[in-house]
């Protein structure tokens, strides 16, 4: 062992990481408990001004790409090939109404991993970089900052992507004060990141009812979401017979109960399936709707499944229409394909999990990760701790303290053995 690793830095400072976890909690809080952090929003920029000023009291080199990402640098201050780094994260954007440890967790152990290594006086041999990616939650393209970091952006349908309200991500952007079309600038050069890895809260309730502390990550499903639209016949809801109705809402229900079953039958038993936007149009009680979108997610840990399962809901779109005699069009607003973490990170967690004598099992992730981008260029995986009640995207999301600081220091374990 070399003299820079002549003592070991064996934990985190809880008691900082709970104030910071507690202080980025206040930006964007509701009434109620919970938070709403859309990423480019007011409330959004304001934890993102209070992050980079942490990073910097920390010691920390503090930067932020032209996706809007956000990092800080020990023993870096950006990204060489010359000398790769070792990456950890998550983000700070939220889902409405949502939890405030999903993606705060990860990027917040991962900085006060670093604090605390600085601290120690004992820089390892690799550079270790932490990083809040924008807009993980999709409100305008989901993973859009680990997709810019990986060269993964769709350039083209950057001037046309819009959260579901119809804002432009163009104009999110300026106003926050970032211009959308230098997004793909933030690419990182090839070879510049050595491993990634990810710290997040389970989200679901294996792990929790389980009894064990932490859960190796071994594949991160594969999400896919389509905007379905049916058109037919706006009319008057009073006068109109019934049998000459051509409803487009009754052909959304059809369609989100029938998708429902396609995809629990024909899925292998791993695959979900969600529709959590429902636009009807115009949207009044005395006019038969004559438009009705859905967004409609489904999610796999099987990249073949994924697609024949989008297949199949793509024939059922058309089918029900037809009988119908409405219109129906299916058009794909994004993939993101499933992935492998890399045995090298499952294996550094493991190791670490052993060393601090704490339990693990080996789970694949139902939720989507900006780690999936990041494995398409990079060694990455993921740890999870327990979600209590398995309870996410919802404002009473929580975890234990002492499992955010095992987390966390089992974090901090498996970046010493990536930097080494
Ligand atoms: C991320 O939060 C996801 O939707 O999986
Ligand atoms: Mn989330
Ligand atoms: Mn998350």
């Amino acid at each position: 062992m070399s003299r820079l690793y002549s003592f070991a830095v064996t934990t985190v400072n809880a008691a900082r990481l709970h104030a910071r976890i507690a202080a980025l909690a206040r930006f964007g809080a509701l009434p109620g408990g919970g938070v709403t952090r859309s990423c480019w929003s007011p409330p959004y920029e304001e934890a993102r001004a209070w992050l980079l000023a942490e990073i910097r009291a920390a010691g920390l080199q503090g930067w932020v790409d032209p996706a809007g990402n956000v990092f800080g640098g020990l023993g870096a201050s950006s990204f060489s090939a010359g000398t790769p780094s070792v990456l950890t994260g998550s983000h700070i954007d939220t889902v409405p109404e949502g939890g405030t440890l999903d993606g705060a967790l990860g990027v917040l152990a991962g900085l006060e991993c670093l604090h605390a290594i600085r601290e120690a006086g004992a820089p390892p041999r690799r550079p270790l970089v932490m990083v809040a990616w924008s807009d993980e939650e999709g409100r305008y393209g989901s993973l859009f900052g680990s997709r810019a970091f990986c060269g993964r952006l769709d350039v083209a349908a950057l001037p046309t992507m819009a959260a579901t309200d119809g804002e432009r991500l163009v104009d999110a952007m300026a106003r926050a004060g970032f211009d959308a079309a230098r997004a793909p600038e933030a690419r990182v050069p090839e070879g510049a990141v050595h491993a990634y890895v990810e710290l997040h809260i389970e989200q679901g309730p294996r792990l929790d009812e389980a009894g064990v502390p932490i859960a190796v990550v071994d594949s991160i499903v594969g999400v896919r979401r389509s905007r379905v639209i049916f058109n037919g016949q706006p009319d008057h809801a009073g006068t109109t017979p019934m049998e000459r109705r051509r409803d487009a809402f009754l052909a959304a229900a059809e369609y989100a109960l029938s998708a429902r079953e396609l995809i629990v039958e024909r899925g292998g038993g791993r695959s979900v399936t969600n529709i959590g936007v429902v636009h009807v149009h115009p949207g009044v009680s005395n006019i038969v709707p004559g438009r009705a979108e859905l967004v409609h997610e489904m999610r796999s840990p099987d990249a073949d499944t994924l697609e024949r399962l989008a297949q199949g809901c793509e024939a059922l779109a058309q089918q029900i229409a037809e009988r119908r005699q409405i219109g129906a069009e299916v058009r794909r607003m994004s993939v993101t394909l499933p992935v492998t973490c890399s045995p090298k990170v499952q294996a550094a967690v493991e190791a670490a999990c052993k060393q601090l004598g704490l339990g693990w099992q080996t789970l694949h992730s139902a939720a989507g990760h900006d780690a999936q981008n990041l494995a398409l260029i990079t060694d990455a995986g993921m740890l999870f701790i327990p979600s209590r009640g398995g309870k996410s995207h919802r404002v009473d999301e929580t975890s234990d303290p002492a499992a955010i600081e095992r987390g966390a220091n089992v974090l901090l374990q498996t970046l010493l053995a990536l930097a080494r």
